[in-house]
């Protein structure tokens, strides 16, 4: 007889404006990315845990060594369960590129909790999900700022400030945004210690960078709620000048830059933690978008993905 399958999802995240900077207390905007998603299966089987993922298949207690964010998680609730580590199977299903700055392990942590309480049969709370997400983030980040967990959970536009109530951001937005993927795995935890080490190293300039992204973040905001793309692209070029000088893009990055705007972008920077991943460009329309579009692609873009920036269609792949 086939057994039970148990399944929860999350959905990716794109950082707009105001990532770093967001690390030491200045805002920052994410939107969901429902375009990428992972979905993890739960499924009853006799003996130890199994993993299936396309980064490790094999047995639970050797996850350690290959998925150590997932392991540490799946130990963490078995052990405030009470139970454990027999009796089901764990599949890993992602189309949110690993390593590219669109939240994929604050997805797969967010995931790995729900199907893992629906197994249980244990409720949980906002809470309970943002505490576990973020434990399963700051081993994979170091010092989180929380936004991606935020992000992930809510699923929902946030103007996000370090340690602060969540404060939703509806708008509606003409425009198009393309992401594109650099091909290359981004380094979140090396590009924030860059930063904070540039901030050592020269306390000065480093923090006049960080707070003047802060501002720009502000004035994202107020242009935004004005519907205005093209002031938000003028902010989005001015973040990634910033972004150079702290050192976290890098030449693949910047080429992507170079090539929407070369093509009449309003606006484009690099997404996340940055020193690869992705770069995010704003288009004032879907004709604009799709021929940037091609043009990534023809230089070294090994991805894209259009979005129509407007919140009531939830920000789905066009
Ligand atoms: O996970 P990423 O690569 O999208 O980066 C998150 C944003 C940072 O500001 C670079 C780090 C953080 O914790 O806020």
């Amino acid at each position: 007889m086939k057994k039970n399958i148990i399944k929860a999802s999350a959905i990716g995240k794109i950082i707009l404006m105001g990532e770093h900077a967001v690390v030491y207390g200045e805002p920052a905007i994410a939107i969901p990315f429902a375009s990428a998603k992972i979905r993890v299966f739960i499924q009853e089987i006799d003996g130890p845990i199994m993993i299936k993922s396309h980064l490790y298949k094999g047995p639970f207690d050797q996850a350690f060594e290959n998925l150590y964010p997932v392991f540490a998680l799946v130990n963490k609730i078995l052990k405030k369960f009470n139970k454990d580590p027999f009796g089901f199977s764990i599949e890993i299903k992602s189309t949110i590129p690993v390593e590219r700055g669109m939240g994929s392990s604050a997805a797969l942590a967010a995931a790995t909790v729900k199907v893992l309480y629906k197994y249980f049969k244990v409720d949980l709370t906002p809470n309970t999900l943002n505490h576990l997400v973020n434990f399963s983030e700051n081993i994979v980040h170091g010092n989180a700022s929380g936004i991606d967990s935020a992000i992930v959970i809510n699923e929902k536009p946030l103007y996000f400030i370090k340690n602060q109530p969540l404060k939703h951001f509806n708008y509606k937005l003409d425009g198009y945004l393309i992401v594109s993927d650099t091909g290359e795995k981004g380094n979140t935890k090396l590009a924030v210690s860059k930063v904070k080490e540039y901030i050592n190293q020269q306390p000065e300039t480093g923090i006049t960078l960080i707070k003047d992204l802060g501002k720009l973040t502000v004035k994202a905001k107020k242009v935004i709620l004005k519907n205005n793309p093209e002031k938000l692209g003028i902010l989005m070029n001015q973040a990634q000048i910033i972004l150079e000088k702290l050192g976290v893009s890098n030449n693949k990055i910047e080429k992507l830059v170079q090539v929407s705007l070369d093509h009449r972008a309003l606006g484009a920077k690099l997404t996340g933690g940055g020193l690869g991943g992705c770069v995010i460009t704003l288009c004032a329309n879907k004709a604009d978008a799709q021929k940037i579009s091609q043009k990534l692609l023809e230089n070294g873009a090994s991805k894209t993905w259009l979005m129509k920036l407007n919140n009531k269609e939830n920000f789905n792949e066009s």
